[in-house]
């Protein structure tokens, strides 16, 4: 059993969000896969969790600290900040989404995107500070109460407020995970001068800033040295700045695989596994994603038209299952983005499709027993993220598969890092090789597809999320026992 910690938990999206039905509050709980990570530490330390106020409910409730339990009947503490809206709307729809994001993901076209105006400006200082004040204030009233408790900031959202909290409290215990990849230094160029540094600068607040895997890592203690000029130590992981010292450390994330041994068993599971079956050709590819540029979807259907010209003779033998879950629509780019998904898949459905036959069953709904009976049922699991921070999926699916399913795999994911080796490797890039690599894949002999599989499977066994979250509190032990 491990010792019990005192624990404050910070993430714009908290576990659970509430709306009032029928003159009741009733809590809807999150399933990202940040929220059913952490949902490890709620069960074994006393964990208060801080998040934004995002609906009405949540606005009225974000005066008290409300006592709430976890799936599995453990207690934690849920705070609730509300920002003022406008704030808000500038904070996620403009700064953390898309400029944020689309910077560490490298997806601005930079000869024409992003124009820094100023609105832009106007939405940094009203939006993306203000939302991290709000935050590093109500950190600062719960370390008020708890001093000895430890902060653990998660993403991209929050790079600002580590170093607010450490200017009115000198000695807490402060960590960041960032769970998107870090680009490199010049890239965030993109960004003024006041800005990058400020982003670098906060996350150097902290004793620990944790990344999905050393690459995002090693980009991130290069850019602390060239933007913030801290003294960068590369072998033993750490940025001196300011007079402290913040280890750097690569920790990739992972899953509870009993979790998903049951959700695999699971009636919702079951009975969406005998659809898939039901409609199925002999070869199934499958692809579960967030409708994000980053996940490269547009460029993987084009490789997917590439494979079917060139192999006529799987016409009818072969489909793509595209899940697809609809994400931050009110981001103009990403709604366009979510159209360019559905006009290729048409344009691809178009050219080949005959009577019975739809080359992409295309389903944009965020539906998790579906996405699971998908892993269970592919003969290769489709991943060509342009750049992903890990991508869970390249964990999740072949862990539950049973069809010694092949995984190609985008070599830019951090998953990519810890299981590579069993994958087949596409550059996100080259549709040429990914159609390559999808014809390879269903070629692939069934002992070579049944070892790859294994390999992941006992990785993924073996590497799971409770090594995780135990290599997050080391992390942190050492971080106090160097402050005390
Ligand atoms: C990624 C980010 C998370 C974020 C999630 C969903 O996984 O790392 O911080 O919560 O996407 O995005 P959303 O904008 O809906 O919270």
């Amino acid at each position: 059993m491990p010792e019990r910690r005192k624990l404050i938990v910070v993430s714009n999206r908290g576990p659970l969000s509430y709306t009032r039905e029928n003159g009741e509050r009733v809590a809807k709980r999150g399933g990202g896969g940040l929220v059913t990570a952490l949902r490890g530490l709620v069960a074994y330390h006393d964990v208060t969790w801080i998040a934004s106020a995002i609906t009405d409910e949540d606005r009225a409730v974000s005066d008290e600290t409300i006592d709430e339990t976890a799936r599995d009947g453990s207690p934690f503490r849920l705070r609730l900040v509300a920002h003022d809206e406008s704030a808000y709307d500038w904070f996620y729809n403009v700064v953390s989404n898309p400029m944020l994001w689309f910077l560490q993901h490298y997806l601005w076209e930079v000869a024409y995107t992003p124009a820094v105006d100023h609105g832009f400006h106007h939405a940094w200082e009203h939006g993306y500070v203000k939302v991290n004040e709000g935050f590093a204030a109500a950190v600062l009233e719960e370390l008020e109460a708890e001093p000895d408790a430890a902060v653990l900031f998660h993403d991209y959202h929050l790079y600002l407020a580590p170093r607010m909290v450490r200017e009115e409290a000198p000695d807490a215990t402060l960590s960041h995970f960032v769970h998107i990849p870090w680009p490199q230094p010049d890239y965030w160029r993109i960004l003024p001068a006041e800005m990058r540094h400020a982003i670098h600068d906060g996350l150097l607040a902290n004793d620990v800033v944790g990344f999905h895997s050393s690459r995002w890592r090693l980009a991130f203690l290069r850019c602390a040295v060239d933007i913030t000029g801290a003294a960068g130590n590369f072998s033993d992981w750490s940025a001196d700045h300011r007079g402290r010292r913040t280890r750097v450390d690569a920790s990739p994330i992972s899953i509870d695989p009993e979790e998903f041994d049951e959700l695999a068993e699971s009636p919702e599971v079951l009975e969406a596994e005998r659809e898939i079956v039901e409609r199925r050709p002999e070869c199934l590819i499958v692809r579960v994603d967030r409708t994000d540029p980053s996940k490269n979807i547009v460029r993987g259907f084009r490789a997917y038209e590439l494979y079917l010209e060139a192999h006529p003779e799987m016409h009818e033998r072969v489909a793509l299952l595209a899940l697809l879950d609809p994400s931050r629509q009110d981001i103009p780019e990403y709604a366009e983005y979510l159209g360019a998904i559905q006009r290729e898949a048409r344009r691809v459905n178009d050219r080949f499709q005959s009577d019975g036959w739809l080359p992409i069953d295309l389903q944009i709904e965020d539906n998790f027993p579906r996405s699971v009976a998908a892993y269970k049922q592919f003969d290769v699991l489709f991943v060509n993220a342009i750049f992903d921070g890990l991508n869970l999926v390249a964990k999740e699916a072949p862990l539950v598969n049973m069809r010694d399913g092949v995984v190609v795999l985008s070599e830019n994911t951090g998953a990519y890092e810890e299981i590579g080796e069993w994958t087949l490797t596409i550059n996100p890039f080259d549709v040429a090789a990914q159609a390559e690599a999808i014809h390879e894949a269903l070629e692939l002999q069934l002992d070579q597809r049944r070892a790859r599989l294994g390999a992941i499977q006992a990785y993924v066994r073996e590497h799971d999320l409770a090594r995780w979250l135990a290599s997050q509190l080391d992390e942190l032990d050492r971080a106090s026992a160097r402050v005390s």
